[in-house]
């Protein structure tokens, strides 16, 4: 099955034009340029220019959702941002969109140095699009990668240092939305330990999708086990713990180059010489149930704060100085007034009360 990138129809794999909009499913023309395209992407061509506003650099990535390119903004005085593009099938119906829209204009008015800052969203045809802060660095994706035949891959203090950045994150961001797809490729690392940044991308985009094609989509892509059993289930009213899950998955991974999946070991059982209150850190983060798991990210930030690292294990890997680069410049953007969260109110709970005095009283 393959989808025609500009009307989102579905077609069996050997139709090669789409009837309703006679796009060919082979290219793609942005402002009269083409290049070959492949079954389930979005590509504009370096040179080319979206919205009147960005010229395409390149393309920088692909994921599920859509594809990422770098970009100039001539309005800007040719400031390098990134825009990336959401794949038209995915917001063909009007639900989506709108989930898709309201999500960006939350990120839009997140400001934390640990979260990439999202500037503009704009259309262009059927094409939805919003542009970001372009950072300079590496995904821990990447690093995974780079650092697999190291076992374990990171030291104690470099994991909690990450970990620590992404979890000031989402003590700010968590009074405002849930991510709901905390995996390393959405995650950037940059500059060189101690002294090392996080920027966490994508918050909240995968809202966009319904919860059953949220998972479909992440088991095609291999990031499925990073999410919390409960968002597996497609309980839709998900709250942040699911978030604490993912970091806590990241966590693991990080200590001991493995995967937290099935009956785990606990990462001291395999790792020599880390604190026992690493395996406490680990269960509690990775409780099956949410109400098992810590009740905030500063909760969790506070056990991680208590673990002693006097007994970190000698060896270190390689450090991310080799690879990473610096930053690019600081958001320009004026800050903006953050939406606040509905606050909890006691009202209906008093009300229940007043009913039963009355019944009791009357009724007796
Ligand atoms: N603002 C940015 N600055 C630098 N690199 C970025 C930026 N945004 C995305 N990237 C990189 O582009 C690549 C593709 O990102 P993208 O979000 O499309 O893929 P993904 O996270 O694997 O999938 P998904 O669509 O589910 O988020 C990733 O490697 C990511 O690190
Ligand atoms: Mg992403």
């Amino acid at each position: 099955m393959k989808y025609c990138t500009i009307c989102g129809k579905e077609f069996p794999d050997d139709v090669d034009t789409c009837d309703s909009c006679k796009y060919r499913f082979d290219s793609i023309a942005i402002n009269g340029e083409t290049e070959p395209l492949s079954d389930k992407t979005t590509v504009f061509s370096p040179g080319s220019i979206i919205g009147g506003r960005y010229q395409v650099i390149k393309l920088i990535g692909q994921g599920g959702m859509g594809s990422v390119f770098l970009v100039h903004d001539t309005m800007l005085k040719d400031q390098k941002n990134v825009l990336k593009v959401i794949h038209p099938r995915l917001v063909k119906n009007l639900e989506a969109l709108q989930r898709f829209i309201d999500e960006v204009i939350i990120c839009q008015k997140l400001n934390h140095p640990n979260i990439i800052k999202v500037f503009h969203l704009d259309r262009i045809d059927n094409f939805h699009f919003f542009t970001m802060e372009f950072v300079d660095g590496i995904s821990l994706r990447e690093w995974f990668n780079r650092l697999k035949d190291k076992k374990p891959p990171f030291s104690l203090t470099e994991t909690l240092s990450v970990i620590h950045l992404l979890l000031d994150a989402l003590s700010y961001a968590h009074h405002f939305m849930i991510h709901r797809d905390i995996k390393p490729e959405n995650i950037i690392i940059l500059g060189d330990f101690p002294d090392i940044r996080v920027k966490i991308l994508d918050f909240g985009i995968a809202k966009t999708l319904s919860p059953s094609k949220f998972i479909q989509m992440a088991q095609t892509m291999g990031t499925a086990y990073y999410i919390a059993p409960e968002q597996m289930n497609g309980v839709k009213n998900i709250d942040h713990r699911s978030d604490l899950y993912s970091v806590g998955m990241i966590f693991y991974e990080m200590l001991t180059g493995e995967k937290a999946v099935g009956r785990f070991s606990l990462p001291t059982e395999f790792i020599h010489g880390l604190p026992a209150e690493i395996d406490s850190i680990v269960t509690t983060a990775l409780a099956p149930r949410a109400d098992g798991r810590y009740s905030s990210a500063e909760e969790m930030k506070k056990a991680l704060e208590e673990v002693p690292l006097s007994g970190e294990r000698d060896e270190k890997p390689e450090t991310i100085s080799s690879y990473a680069v610096e930053a690019s410049p600081k958001s320009f953007l004026p800050e903006k007034e953050l939406p606040q969260k509905p606050r909890k109110t006691i009202a209906p709970a008093i009300l229940i009360l007043l009913a039963l005095i009355v019944v009791c009283f009357f009724g007796f």
